[in-house]
């Protein structure tokens, strides 16, 4: 029962972004935040080691990044209202653990939410549960959440819709640490797909601290 349920809105998810791919409701010319990954520079100098973030994730565990050091790490920010580039992320994500096989074990996988007033921990466990299974969810405070994306240089703001609900621009991308705790790429919703599975090999192959 469960496990068809979650076949049929993963199914229904996947339809409604290949019918706005095809209607080209795909417009991310519209979102300028979102593009904002590949050119950021502050990232760069991002070290897991050097934070000192605490959040709490979907199971309830009190986390920060500099506990991810020595292993190789995908990062992210979104929120599980994002219409469109947040899923879209989850399940490249979920083909990239397939390309990976039985590497994919040895990553840790990161969602920071941007949206702490709705993301509270059980709606992210929730959510990630239509995903792949070893996807962790990072929700806190406002301030805690501020600080997080303060480190890794990621932008958001929240913006009004018309009626009255709010969405949340914020920096896509996914940055990728590896074993010892250094940035060694971003993989860019805008790469060619191809690319992401070697970027995260390479990362996976660096030393650890
Ligand atoms: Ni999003």
């Amino acid at each position: 029962m469960r496990r068809s349920a979650l076949m049929l809105s993963s199914a229904g998810l996947l339809s409604a972004l290949g019918f706005m791919l095809a209607v080209g409701a795909w417009r991310s010319g519209d979102l300028p935040w979102q593009q904002e990954a590949g050119s950021v520079t502050g990232i760069r100098a991002a070290d897991l080691g050097s934070m000192s973030s605490q959040l709490t994730s979907h199971e309830g565990e009190r986390i920060g990044p500099q506990d991810w050091v020595g292993r190789p790490n995908l990062v992210f920010f979104g929120f599980t209202w994002c219409p469109d580039v947040c899923p879209m992320t989850l399940l490249n994500i979920s083909d990239w653990l397939e390309g990976l096989g039985q590497d994919a074990e040895r990553l840790g996988i990161y969602l920071f939410t941007v949206d702490p007033e709705r993301d509270t921990p059980e709606v992210l466990a929730d959510y990630l549960s239509n995903f792949a299974p070893r996807i962790s969810g990072l929700t806190g405070s406002p301030y805690e959440v501020d600080q997080a994306a303060e480190a890794f240089d990621v932008s958001y703001r929240q913006v009004p819709r018309q009626d009255g609900d709010y969405t949340v621009d914020h920096t896509a991308g996914v940055f990728v640490f590896g074993p010892n705790g250094r940035l060694s790429s971003i993989i860019d919703l805008h790469d060619d797909p191809q690319f992401a599975v070697p970027k995260i090999r390479r990362a996976m192959e660096q030393e650890g601290s």
